[in-house]
């Protein structure tokens, strides 16, 4: 490349990026500069007439005859109209960094057209090899621009308090950067994307995965002969002269069928779970029946619930809130935690004689220690993956104590099931990674390290095209004394 670098012409699917033009001044003006709440966000001062827009232009225009300027208008190709500027200041060559700024009309938002430029032109910045580091400031409410520079994958480096007045009232900054071989990570990430539609699935934590998928990617879970659901529907047979049953984490409410069926004649039954859609799904599958449905998280409601129960059951969801608590609290605060919340709700909620089953996953089965290695990277609940996972010893150790001070008898059984199998690599790749991962690594700058170890592992359970791999799991067991 040569030594000086300008505002090349830059193009993506939906736009052209491209020197700013003496006659773009309407446009600009009418897009954006004009717009009170675009100036505020930015932080200019709103043009309140086109000359204003015109002068600046022509002065940007002659600023391009100097070397390293780089201020682009950003052209939407179907209608040709310039509809917004991303443009590159505090350029500090020797130490190799920069501050990238854009604004986009309000018209053109929700496109995806912030984060396609801002992405064209971290790849050239990054070519020209001026910058090793990237700098850009949004303000801290300002979420949508948050998110263009997470999705190019920019870190937050802090949060800077009072730096912009708007209307008297002050605003704190979030200071981003994004470093050159972050970029050339994310570049990595986004040829994966393009090559499996189905990384392209998000979510949040407390949304879980959308029902449907989930219903659609989970396989059947085999103990000993038996799938997950006969040995719940056992013990419900076994145990079922209850009337107040609370089932923690229905999720799409695949268990509380079984229950439904196999219930006694008359008993009350809540539904929690933390993900609204999961909730709603179960909701509507249920909408003959008068239960209740809340919407928590497990621990929080087994600390902060006052109604009694005598029949309490939870698969494969009650670890996914005591790590959840981990992770905000750290793993001995979130451990004590749940340690209270589960004395608690067993001393005072939970009658004499009521039972309670819980299906925990086992973290060093073949199924789940590569996952385990995967969220490691995330979460440093997870720092130590050669031992059980935090959530079972916790779990372990709260049951075991109250067991020796006669307030329960419990047990707790480990199986090893039977091997899953993926049709293919693909299958597998994509229920690890959007289901047990719930797409959490989709998203981030770690993905192509986490697809890449997570097939390599893969590969080793290889049986023809099939992949197949053994779960474990722990199967709790409780009668309140
Ligand atoms: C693997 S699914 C299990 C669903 C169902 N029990 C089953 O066996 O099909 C996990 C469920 O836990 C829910 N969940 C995740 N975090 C939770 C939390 N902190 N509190 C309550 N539920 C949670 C998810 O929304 C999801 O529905």
């Amino acid at each position: 490349m040569e030594n000086n670098y300008f505002t090349k012409e830059l193009k993506s699917k939906d736009l052209v990026l491209r020197k700013f033009e003496s006659d773009d001044y309407e446009d600009m003006y009418n897009n954006w500069a004009s717009d009170q709440e675009i100036a505020d966000l930015a932080g200019f001062p709103k043009h309140t007439n086109d000359e204003e827009t015109k002068s600046l232009i022509k002065f940007w225009i002659d600023e391009y005859d100097k070397e390293n300027v780089f201020n682009w208008a950003i052209t939407e190709k179907n209608t040709n109209q310039v509809i917004g500027s991303i443009t590159v200041v505090n350029k500090d060559i020797k130490n190799k960094t920069c501050e990238i700024g854009y604004n986009i009309g309000r018209n053109f938002w929700n496109k995806g057209y912030a984060t396609q430029s801002l992405s064209l032109v971290l790849d050239y910045l990054f070519a020209t090899d001026l910058f090793d580091v990237v700098i850009a400031y949004c303000l801290k409410d300002n979420i949508p621009s948050k998110r263009v520079l997470e999705k190019n994958g920019f870190v937050c480096e802090g949060e800077l308090r009072n730096r912009r007045i708007i209307k008297e009232q002050k605003y704190n900054k979030y200071e981003f950067s994004l470093l050159k071989d972050e970029h050339e990570r994310i570049k990595k990430n986004k040829e994966l994307l393009d090559k499996h539609d189905w990384l392209r699935i998000t979510t949040e934590v407390e949304d879980y995965i959308e029902p449907e998928y989930y219903n659609k990617l989970l396989k059947h879970y085999i103990f000993d002969g038996k799938t997950d659901l006969d040995i719940f529907k056992n013990f419900l047979t076994n145990n079922n002269s209850f009337s107040q049953a609370l089932e923690l984490g229905c999720g799409s409410g695949r268990v509380s069928d079984i229950f439904v069926k196999n219930a006694p004649k008359k008993y009350s039954y809540d539904l929690l779970d933390l993900s609204n859609q999961m909730l709603n799904y179960t909701k509507n599958k249920f909408s003959n029946f008068k239960f209740g449905y809340i919407e928590s998280d497990t621990i929080d409601y087994l600390l902060n619930n006052k109604k009694k129960y005598d029949f309490v059951f939870s698969l494969w969801s009650y670890s996914h809130s005591v790590h959840q608590q981990m992770h905000k609290y750290g793993v001995i605060n979130g451990g004590l935690y749940t340690e209270a919340a589960l004395r608690k709700f067993i001393i005072s909620d939970l009658l004499p004689g009521g039972k309670m089953f819980i299906i925990h996953f086992d973290s060093m089965s073949d199924e789940q220690k590569i996952l385990m290695k995967q969220w490691k990277r995330f979460y440093p609940t997870f720092s130590d993956i050669s031992k059980q996972s935090p959530s079972l010893f916790i779990t372990d150790n709260a049951f075991s104590k109250m067991q020796k001070e006669e307030i329960i008898d419990y047990k707790i059984t480990h199986y090893v099931g039977e091997e899953i199998c993926y049709e293919s690599l693909e299958e597998a790749m994509e229920t690890f990674l959007n289901f047990h991962m719930e797409s959490y690594a989709n998203e981030r700058i770690e993905l192509s390290d986490v697809y890449n170890d997570l097939e390599s592992y893969m590969k080793k359970f290889m049986k023809g095209d099939k992949v197949c791999i053994k779960p474990g799991c722990f199967i709790i067991e409780i009668t309140k004394r």
